[in-house]
């Protein structure tokens, strides 16, 4: 059986964001360094995270967050940090921001380039002395705040995780923080969680506290993500596509599969993490289906459908009705790419815990498919 644990401490419900104050003095945090982006900043949703801080004039607040985390933006947060001798690190924001935050305080400690500490490397360098680290998620998405690393695109190109299992100190989900996101976002994320939860239990590992939590978060997005869409106001849904999310991230440790291998080879390009796994989800559904038979229905009965449902024909109308693109041609992804992409799938972690082991000819299918 694989490892089993449970990492970060989580204060989760509506409201909970007033635990930042308290969280934030018990780690001894007097000047901490805010990482955030733009667009959580412009939305007001920053303020509302920060609403119950006396002192925010003059804080120090790193807000450059890219749409994807990059090894520079990293060294500039890293920068920002030592400039302002500041003590801790609280992100808010989205599964982007909430990862740049981690590669920051993974260098704090110990400022050699990001890439040696990638698990790509045989024997990543080891994370030294990393300050305190408050996460807080505006999306119902990555589930960074409890995922076991940071997804990075790095200046040789290649887009891959700094594992860092235990590097929050204290995660704080208050789904009041994602009222305001928008419907798309809301979609885009959301079917990222998802997928969390429907390649995890597809995973061949064996891990059944694991799955049993994949399966309870599967229900809870498949059951609510079309209420959040439709009404991002409606505070319950958004409940549970927080928890759905965050069990989504908490299942990482069982192994993902083909969505993420094929989704983090494009994500290096730019496109959008959650956009990407929505398109390849039912396509990595079809090419596995030979090997799921007896978890196919276990899918089905989380989510509320009938044993026999086709479950690729199911994602394919769900992402229409969230109004998600309907391929990786309407991305403007390149036909020509398609070589590079199946190699970059193949080295990727992901890949090999997908239920098949994929072939460079079934990654180009795959690929075709989802065009
Ligand atoms: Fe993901």
């Amino acid at each position: 059986m694989a490892l089993l644990s449970f990492n970060t401490k989580v204060h989760f419900g509506h409201g909970e964001r007033k635990q930042l104050v308290l969280e934030s003095a018990k780690l001894g945090m007097k000047k901490p360094l805010f990482v955030t982006d733009k667009g959580v900043r412009a939305a007001g949703v920053f303020a509302l995270a920060t609403e119950t801080l006396a002192e925010l004039q003059g804080a120090v607040i790193f807000d450059q967050t890219p749409p994807n985390p990059t090894e520079d933006a990293a060294v500039a947060g890293l920068t920002s940090y030592q400039t302002n001798q500041c003590d801790g690190i609280i992100g808010i924001g989205g599964g982007a921001t909430l990862d740049l935050a981690k590669a920051i305080a993974v260098l704090c400690g110990d400022p050699a380039p990001l890439w040696e500490y990638c698990n790509r490397n045989a024997s990543p360098r080891p994370i030294v002395n990393p300050p305190p680290l408050i996460l807080m998620p505006t999306t119902s998405g990555s589930g960074s705040e409890v995922g076991r690393s940071a997804v990075i695109i790095f200046n040789n190109g290649i887009k891959a995780g700094v594992g860092c299992p235990t590097i929050v100190s204290v995660a704080i989900c208050d789904p009041e923080l994602t009222l305001s996101l928008p419907k798309y976002m809301t979609a885009a994320t959301g079917m990222d969680a998802l997928s969390h939860c429907v390649e995890t239990f597809c995973s061949p590992l064996v891990n059944p506290p694991i799955d049993a939590i994949a399966l309870d978060g599967l229900t809870r997005l498949y059951q609510h993500i079309e209420r959040a869409v439709a009404d991002g106001s409606d505070a319950e849904a958004r409940w549970h596509m927080m928890m759905g999310a965050l069990e989504g991230a908490v299942c990482f440790q069982k192994g993902l599969g083909a969505v993420h291998s094929v989704s983090h080879s494009l994500g290096a390009l730019g496109h959008h993490h959650g956009t990407l796994n929505a398109i390849m989800l039912p396509h990595v559904l079809a090419i596995n289906a030979s090997v799921l038979q007896d978890k196919l229905p276990l899918l089905c009965r989380a989510m509320g459908v009938a044993p026999d449902t086709d479950l690729v024909e199911l994602f394919l109308q769900l992402n229409q009705r969230l109004g998600l693109p309907s391929g990786l041609k309407e991305l403007g992804v390149q036909k020509e790419s398609f070589q590079a992409l199946t190699q970059a799938s193949l080295a990727d972690n992901a890949h090999k815990t997908n239920p098949r082991a994929l072939t460079e000819n079934d990654y180009l299918r795959l690929l075709a498919a989802a065009w």
